[in-house]
């Protein structure tokens, strides 16, 4: 009989809500008419805001948002978003899609936004296009809280109070569309710039966010370090809060990475394979971490990852729109229980990207919107924002799955806060329910506080406009707590169980 054994006794560290942290770049029609349509609109909004949107992303808790980039932050100059709407500079969004981009999102709509979702902030500088001057002056003109240039500037705009940036990433994918720079280089432009990201507020200082590797490049991640870390004083570790790690699961090569909606049992396993790498990749890129940071002060964040399959047919291939099933509720399943799993070194994420673009939570058509099976896994796995992982494993099962493509037939977290233990549960195989037995230490008497499950009659199955229900999160019956607790998690499902 497989087992699921927790030990309870055993806490492992704290899951930092902001593992549950999303991405909205400007890109496609994530930022307009996905999360912003501006106060003029007929779509009911606050402040330009769409009113569903920001009602349904508070449910799930989002803890922390990133903008405006991804490779548009490496392009971005941020003086061309404030002030009066009318008059802010137009350009092409050369990178996504060849559209107008009129600016209309900046600085202050973005700070209403992350106030109405009741979130941190994390702004991604401009490294690659952009001077040191620039990236200080926008730390200044946002965080400043007193008499400059900047700071004047910003009252001058209607915010006499200064805002709050939690998190500020310098430079993204500087290995790539941030400037093709080698790890040495990037190393010092970020002991460089980062030196003008100035605190000025001591009782909330910015967390620095350095630019980390894309997947499996270990050597980008040696050498930044070892570039930053060179003739560093002790004192001045704290130059570095964070370093990123990007990893899309993309189930084919660039050129035709595979349908959203159209795929077989291989693709399936070969997509949960590929999402279930993320847990060799945060190992591997730890260890080298660890050689300088053994004490863990340094956070990985993993600040884009998720499905990225080619663009629903007939739409702009610049604005990575793509449709969500079964399939994208494993991979996120998967990704978060590892996630929670290595909390001691991850300490943000960010799913790309919350809003019409790649493995979104929402979709939005016109005045429309759905919530994506994506969506309902944030939902059941909020719980363990802020928890206490405890030590779990997995007993008396193997893997699953078709030739080269083998993962493990289920994979667990469960955490505790205020004594209730969340456990979630992801069961990858296509065809077999998995029975388990739940085996605590000491706790002996069980009474469940809710169950929950995802999962539909066909892997492939997906919410519409016109059927926007179809899959979503139902409370769970399968178990038993006659003589223990047992639980039978359906073939392809989600399931989240809540004990006391
Ligand atoms: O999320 C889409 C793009 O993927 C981002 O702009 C970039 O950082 C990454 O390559």
């Amino acid at each position: 009989m497989a087992k699921l054994v927790i030990n309870e006794t055993k806490v492992l560290g704290e899951i930092a809500p902001e593992i549950y942290g999303h991405f909205s770049e400007h890109l496609g029609r994530c930022i307009y008419e996905g999360l912003y349509v501006g106060e003029d609109s007929d779509i009911p909004n606050v402040n330009g805001m769409r009113k569903d949107v920001v009602e349904a992303l508070k449910e799930i808790k989002v803890p922390v948002l990133r903008w405006p980039g991804g490779c548009f932050a490496d392009e971005y100059h941020w003086m061309d978003g404030i002030g009066d709407k009318k008059k802010r500079k137009k350009m092409i969004n050369t990178h996504w899609g060849g559209v107008m981009e009129d600016n209309s999102f900046g600085t202050h709509e973005f700070m209403e936004l992350c106030k109405q979702l009741g979130c941190k902030t994390y702004v991604n500088g401009n490294l690659g296009s952009g001077t040191v001057q620039e990236m200080s002056q926008w730390v200044e003109y946002m965080t400043f809280d007193g008499v400059s240039p900047m700071a004047d500037l910003r009252k001058e705009n209607g915010h006499e109070e200064p805002f709050t940036v939690d998190y500020f990433g310098v430079g993204n994918e500087n290995w790539g569309c941030g400037g093709n720079m080698t790890p040495e280089y990037y190393g010092n432009e970020y002991r460089r710039y980062q030196t003008y990201v100035r605190n000025y507020n001591s009782k909330k200082p910015i967390k620095k966010v350095c630019c980390g590797p894309n997947s499996g490049d270990y050597h980008w991640t040696e050498a930044v370090m070892k570039t930053c870390f060179d003739h560093v004083p002790e004192e001045q570790h704290g130059f570095m809060d964070l370093i990123s790690l990007h990893y899309y699961t993309v189930p084919g090569p660039w050129s035709d990475k595979g349908s959203a909606t159209a795929f077989d049992d291989e693709e399936w396993y070969k997509t949960l394979k590929k999402a279930y790498l993320m847990e060799e990749l945060i190992r591997k890129h730890s260890a080298i971490i660890d050689q300088y940071d053994p004490d863990k002060k340094i956070g990985l964040s993993v600040d884009e990852w998720g499905n990225w399959f080619n663009v629903e047919p007939g739409t702009n291939p610049g604005f990575l729109y793509q449709q969500n099933t079964v399939r994208d509720a494993l991979v996120a399943g998967i990704t978060l229980n590892i996630f929670n799993k290595h909390c001691d070194r991850v300490k943000l994420a960010c799913i790309a990207q919350m809003v019409n673009v790649l493995q979104s939570v929402i979709l939005t058509e016109g005045e429309k919107m759905l919530k994506t099976p994506t969506y309902h896994v944030f939902h059941m796995f909020r719980h363990h924002q802020g928890a206490n992982l405890v030590d779990s494993n997995i007993t008396g099962t193997g893997e699953t799955g078709t030739g080269e493509f083998m993962v493990p037939e289920v994979t667990e977290s469960v955490s505790e806060k205020e004594g209730i233990y969340t456990i979630t549960l992801n069961n990858l195989s296509l065809t077999e329910a998995k029975e388990l037995d739940v085996v605590f230490t000491e706790k002996k008497s069980f009474e469940v506080v809710e169950a929950n499950i995802l999962s539909s009659a066909d892997v492939k199955d997906h919410n519409t406009f016109d059927e926007p229900s179809k899959v979503t999160e139902k409370s769970f019956d399968g178990y038993s707590l006659d003589g223990g607790l047992k639980v039978t998690v359906p073939a392809a499902s989600v399931v989240e169980i809540r004990l006391k």
